[in-house]
């Protein structure tokens, strides 16, 4: 395991019971809403039309509401995630709602299976800001059949360059920090993240032979709230504060 995936576990597993609440709501939501600001999928339109009987693997699912909502459009859903303790609230919940589908302690940088599994890999802040992008996203490819697409949620770049070193503190109207090399961000709470600029990431994705169809920049409501610190609403409506990519395996 390498040094960050450690770090990262740890930090998760000790994070872990301050996620069950918004887990629980999640499961509980009738549809898919996205990112801190809940962004109803009726609006940001981030997955496909149609998941019945896709093949699904949620990378660093937490307590596992996306595959949830995957599996109850009709999709066959894996939960992968680095955490147990993620992956006990996700046990419990599954209990809770009478919904099951398979959970698995991994880490998405090395996934233990064959090539071609999954016709869908999705990500809403898990493998795609914890995991290195040049070690996850080669192996999301790899895991995806022909055609296969991967959609994943992530903060912002502009956010990324905006955001204090307090992460208790709202992003700021300036550029804090260099925009080329951004990848690895260590923000001093033990844990690490990561964050690539968009030519990077378009040069990353096609190496791995993923082709960009869209990267929607989501933009909450007039009205919405999040429990999150780091970004106000006024600065969420004026630049996005995340964006989701998604892409295709040719
Ligand atoms: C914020 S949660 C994402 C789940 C959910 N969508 C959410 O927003 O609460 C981040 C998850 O990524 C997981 N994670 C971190 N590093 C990982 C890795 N190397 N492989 C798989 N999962 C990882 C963490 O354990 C954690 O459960």
């Amino acid at each position: 395991m390498t040094d960050h995936v450690h770090r990262n576990r740890a930090a998760w597993d000790k994070w872990a019971t301050e996620y069950a609440g918004a887990g629980e709501r999640n499961w509980a939501a009738p549809e898919p809403s996205w990112g801190i600001w809940d962004i109803a999928e009726t609006s940001a339109g981030l997955l496909p039309a149609d998941l019945d009987g896709l093949d699904c693997i949620e990378l660093g699912c937490g307590t596992g509401y996306v595959s949830a909502w995957l599996a109850r459009r009709g999709a066959r859903p894996v939960g992968l995630d680095n955490s147990s303790a993620q992956l006990a609230t996700a046990r419990q919940l599954q209990d809770r709602f009478g919904l099951r589908f398979p959970l698995l302690h991994a880490d998405a940088e090395q996934a233990p299976f064959a090539d071609a599994s999954f016709d869908l890999a999705i990500s809403e802040y898990g493998a795609s800001i914890w995991c290195d992008p040049y070690a996850w996203i080669p192996e999301a490819a790899r895991l995806l059949r022909p055609g296969g697409q991967l959609i994943f949620l992530v903060n912002s770049v502009l956010l990324m360059l905006a955001a204090p070193d307090d992460d208790d503190q709202p992003a700021t109207e300036k550029l804090l920090r260099p925009y080329f090399g951004m990848h690895k961000f260590d923000w001093g709470d033990g844990s690490i993240e990561f964050h690539l600029g968009h030519g990077d990431m378009i040069r990353l994705l096609r190496s791995c032979g993923l082709q960009v169809e869209d990267l929607l920049e989501l933009r909450p409501e007039p009205d919405a709230t999040t429990r999150y610190p780091f970004v106000t609403l006024e600065w969420s409506r004026q630049w996005p504060c995340e964006e989701v990519w998604r892409v295709r395996k040719s």
